[in-house]
């Protein structure tokens, strides 16, 4: 057996290692510094023209890293192999809780979210808008392969990890939840847990407990709510227009 198929069955199935899937994520994951173990490419010079045209700054890697295999191997080997060819293996960062707490940027506290997509559009979001992690409860795991291809890799550009509420960073919390307070009116600060409730049920009693304040984004009356990454995104862009918020308060 080839070298780096060897050395793809000796690490996938480490508990540490996560499947990168797609050449955005395997892209993303070299660029914010995942521990890249293995690269495979069903049609590596395809995937260096890719690297060329979108990521020349990482084509040496990919040079390096990315081996060929045959699709049928690369079929057996990927769940659900990304049209581009394209997957790796990268070790699974811890999280580092002592970091989050001198942070400079909120963090995204999802409560038992169950989707996939939602978890990957969610740390997308993160990554996009600099914040310092997203932490989730509950079962589901958020480095699912599923959820990594939905952030596009992107899980290595912010903390991601699963958490009980109770060890949540400190700082105070935002519950969104669209019984609150009108988000217009009030600007989050930089030490913010932005939290969100589940897709089914919405906030529970143990995470509205928590509440510093309950904090609602405007909808046309009968709509019940937001989609729960959308709800992220539109919190995490308020967050973003804090400093234009400061200059009209100081006015
Ligand atoms: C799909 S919603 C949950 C819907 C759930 N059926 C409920 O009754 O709340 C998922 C989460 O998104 C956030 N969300 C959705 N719409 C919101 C809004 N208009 N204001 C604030 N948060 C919202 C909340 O955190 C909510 O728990």
């Amino acid at each position: 057996m080839p070298s780096h198929l060897q050395s793809w069955y000796a690490h996938r199935d480490q508990p540490d290692v996560v499947l990168v899937d797609g050449f955005h994520a395997v892209k993303h994951a070299l660029r914010f510094g995942a521990d890249v173990l293995a690269v495979l490419a069903t049609d590596k010079p395809a995937a260096m023209a890719l690297a060329h045209e979108l990521a020349p700054d990482l084509a040496g890697a990919f040079e390096i890293l990315a081996a060929s295999v045959e699709p049928a191997v690369f079929a057996d080997l990927v769940p659900r192999p990304h049209p581009t060819g394209v997957a790796a293996l990268a070790l699974r960062p811890s999280l580092d809780l002592a970091a989050l707490a001198g942070r400079d940027s909120p963090v995204v506290l999802l409560e038992d979210p169950r989707h996939l997509g939602n978890i990957g559009a969610v740390v997308r979001l993160a990554a996009g808008f600099g914040v310092a992690g997203v932490l989730t409860t509950g079962v589901t795991d958020p480095w699912h392969p599923a959820a990594l291809r939905g952030s596009a890799g992107l899980h290595f550009a912010t903390a991601v990890a699963r958490i009980d509420l109770g060890t949540r960073p400190a700082g105070p919390v935002y519950v969104l939840d669209p019984d609150g307070a009108d988000i217009r009116d009030l600007t989050f600060p930089d030490d913010a847990v932005l939290a969100f409730g589940t897709e089914r049920h919405g906030v529970s009693a143990e995470l509205r407990a928590m509440a510093t304040q309950l904090v609602a984004i405007p909808m046309r009356p009968g709509v019940s709510s937001f989609n729960l990454a959308t709800s992220v995104a539109m919190a995490l862009f308020h967050w973003t227009t804090r400093d234009r918020q400061r200059m009209v308060d100081s006015a």
